[in-house]
């Protein structure tokens, strides 16, 4: 296992004649045992061979090979340099007879590191084999070096571009995903993780297992928080800030701090073996998270589906490459900061956003989640745009961007509400409820004043003891007073704001003609000028200037949502909620724009807002209307000009009113045609 870092010193000779033990290769008629005892202080292990062509040196060793020259010739000894190729470190030193050198070719082989003369003598001997595991530790550092400054620049240029990309990810899920997949990349790692570091506000660190990848095996994710210590080898990494790079995670040497529990391999029948685990640290040198790659494969196309496998094709990740992934994962760690940075930035938006619809739509109960209602509905009428491949928009197809544009849009349209009175807003019939107060207490005036006129002629008459006469009087009274009842129950039918019956509006005008006199003689009329024309609204229940100040909700929506300094991607919201009003045929509000004015989000708006109006609980004055009759009137609407044809299509036959929770389970079927 190697724990030290990438540094120039992981490939100094020094460090390799550590690292790697010693193997001596030597022919079996040629006895060493004179100087076993020596060999094995020296930490050298010896190998017999019965001919050159057997010999199998160890990768993971420093080989010399003692060739005795004067059966060799140099064919033989070349072969060899195949056999060991540039990967296995080591070195040949030939023993022979002096004079006998004659047979060998002087450049039989690059591996050639001493002679020793036959008889072999103690100090020659040493000599030689102590230079040629120098040699061969020095020719193997030099490798590494190469090795290294080769990964290192043929890297760099793939590590600019994925800095490059990984800053243009917003999205953070999708960050973290391209992560993984480009470390794995550049180190054919089969698998791995990556963790997030997480603080409570008493400073107590944990790891939360954010992401995972492995080509192996299909392990079902499962986010998951462990507490950040020096136990694990994550944990380790993530509080001490140092890299690890590990060979072989079941062979972890006793009295390193960290181990690695074998359970989640044994549950899903994988071998983790080499792992290289780093810090990824921000642009305050802060440990955000940890990058964990796991075992190195010398392709990417090899997979590891049990263990066998594993111990076959895993190789130890390269200490040049971990200087690259390092790096990387400082890149990816800033990147990270910026897109949840971005995310939080966002969240908070969308949180005062909400709020404050929710706080204008208090003020008028009866649409209260309207805005919400009309977003989901918008957004779920682009997706299915967006889905459609064929017809007048089949080339439209949203981006995440402007779908996230198109939220706010839908939030903040109606928002022009806060520069409606909210009298008027929660306005339910055709007078306020103080004015019809106010009528009502009128007409009982005026009652009161028929009544002390008839009794007042009544007690002359009856002092005169004219009883007939008082009689008719009383009759003539009664009738006044039912007629005064009728009138005071015309206009209370008349203020609720339903089709009027036919005759009663020439009834209400000649009410309004009508007058009264007061305790002090003066005349008034029955109802005002103002009062009669409130009650003689034909359609709905606003007067005119009402109906007005109702439809400036939009321009005042759009005054407000403009002064947002909003980003590149979200500048069309504005025009979106601008135009939520308007009509094909120019028929709308506030700017009467026709269909190629109105943006196409508008548009999708228009068809959602008039559905939501339309089926939103009950109102004082209209019922919600079922799925079939809504669907019928957006039809209607089509009809006359106002909405797209393709778009109410598109919502009917998508089902997207299935967004609306009571919605859910409702299916619109076409009305059987008429015969
Ligand atoms: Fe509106
Ligand atoms: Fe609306």
């Amino acid at each position: 296992m190697n724990q030290e870092p990438p540094s120039d010193s992981s490939n100094s000779m020094e460090s390799i004649e550590r690292e790697f033990p010693k193997l001596l290769h030597h022919p079996f008629d040629l006895s060493l045992d004179e100087w076993k005892d020596s060999l094995a202080e020296g930490g050298i292990s010896l190998k017999e061979f019965t001919s050159i062509k057997k010999i199998r040196p160890d990768s993971k060793s420093l080989n010399i090979i003692i060739v005795d020259g004067d059966s060799s010739d140099g064919d033989e000894i070349r072969a060899l340099d195949e056999v060991c190729g540039e990967e296995i470190p080591a070195a040949i030193v030939l023993v022979e007879t002096p004079g006998n050198g004659a047979r060998r070719d002087e450049d039989s082989s690059s591996l050639l590191a001493g002679f020793v003369p036959k008889p072999i003598a103690t100090e020659p001997f040493q000599i030689s084999i102590r230079a040629a595991f120098r040699q061969t530790a020095y020719r193997l550092a030099a490798h590494r070096e190469e090795n290294h400054r080769t990964i290192i620049s043929r890297n760099l240029e793939n590590l600019t571009q994925i800095g490059i990309a990984l800053s243009a990810e917003q999205n953070n899920h999708r960050l973290l995903d391209m992560i993984l997949t480009r470390s794995r990349e550049l180190t054919n790692a089969d698998a791995g993780s990556l963790y997030l570091v997480e603080e409570t506000p008493e400073g107590e660190r944990s790891l939360r297992f954010k992401h995972t990848q492995n080509d192996s095996k299909t392990i079902p994710f499962k986010e998951f928080v462990m507490p950040a210590t020096k136990a694990s080898i994550s944990g380790y990494v993530a509080v001490t800030g140092e890299s690890l790079n590990i060979s072989d995670v079941y062979q972890i040497p006793k009295g390193v701090e960290y181990g690695f529990n074998q359970s989640f391999d044994q549950s899903v029948g994988y071998r983790s073996m080499s792992m290289l685990v780093v810090p990824m640290t921000d642009h305050k040198n802060e440990i955000t998270g940890v990058l964990q790659l796991i075992n190195a494969k010398q392709s990417p196309d090899i997979l590891l589906p049990d263990p066998a496998s594993a111990d076959e094709n895993v190789i130890p990740f390269d200490p040049a490459i971990q200087q690259i992934i390092q790096s990387l994962a400082s890149q990816a760690a800033v990147a990270l900061e910026n897109s949840m940075l971005l995310e939080s930035i966002e969240r908070t938006f969308e949180g005062f956003v909400k709020a404050s619809v929710q706080a204008i739509e208090q003020r008028d109960p009866i649409t209260s989640g309207h805005s919400e209602r009309v977003t989901d509905l918008t957004c779920g009428l682009a997706e299915a745009v967006s889905k459609i491949k064929t017809g007048r928009y089949a080339d439209v197809e949203y981006t995440e961007e402007q779908m996230k544009e198109l939220r706010y849009a839908g939030l903040l349209h109606d928002f022009g509400k806060i520069g409606v009175r909210e009298s008027v807003l929660v306005k339910a019939n055709k007078l306020y409820p103080l004015e019809l107060e106010v009528v009502k207490n009128r007409f009982a005036t005026i009652k009161r004043s028929i009544q002390s006129e008839y009794q007042e002629k009544m007690i002359h008459l009856a002092l005169g003891g004219n009883k007939d006469k008082v009689k008719t009087l009383q009759a003539e009274l009664e009738q006044r007073l039912e007629e005064t009842g009728n009138l005071i129950d015309l206009v209370l039918r008349s203020d609720i704001p339903s089709m009027m019956p036919e005759g009663e509006f020439d009834e209400l005008l000649k009410l309004g003609e009508l007058t009264y006199t007061d305790i002090d003689g003066t005349e008034h009329p029955y109802l005002t000028q103002y009062e009669l024309n409130c009650l003689t609204i034909q359609r709905g229940n606003l007067t005119e200037s009402e109906f007005s100040e109702i439809q400036s909700h939009v321009s005042h929506s759009y005054n407000f949502v403009v002064q947002i300094p909003w980003i590149k991607e979200l500048r069309g919201i504005p025009e979106i909620a601008y135009g939520h009003h308007e009509k094909l045929n120019g028929e709308g509000y506030p700017r009467k724009l026709h269909e190629e004015e109105i943006v196409l989000q508008a548009r999708m708006m228009c068809v959602c807002d008039i559905f939501d109006a339309l089926t939103a609980s009950d109102r004082p004055y209209k019922k919600a209307a079922p799925l079939e009759k809504a669907i019928q009137i957006l039809k209607f609407e089509v009809k006359d000009n106002h909405l797209c044809p393709e778009l109410v299509d598109i919502f009917i036959k998508d089902k997207v009113y299935q967004v609306v929770e009571v919605f859910v389970d409702q299916e619109y079927e076409e009305p059987e045609p008429k015969s």
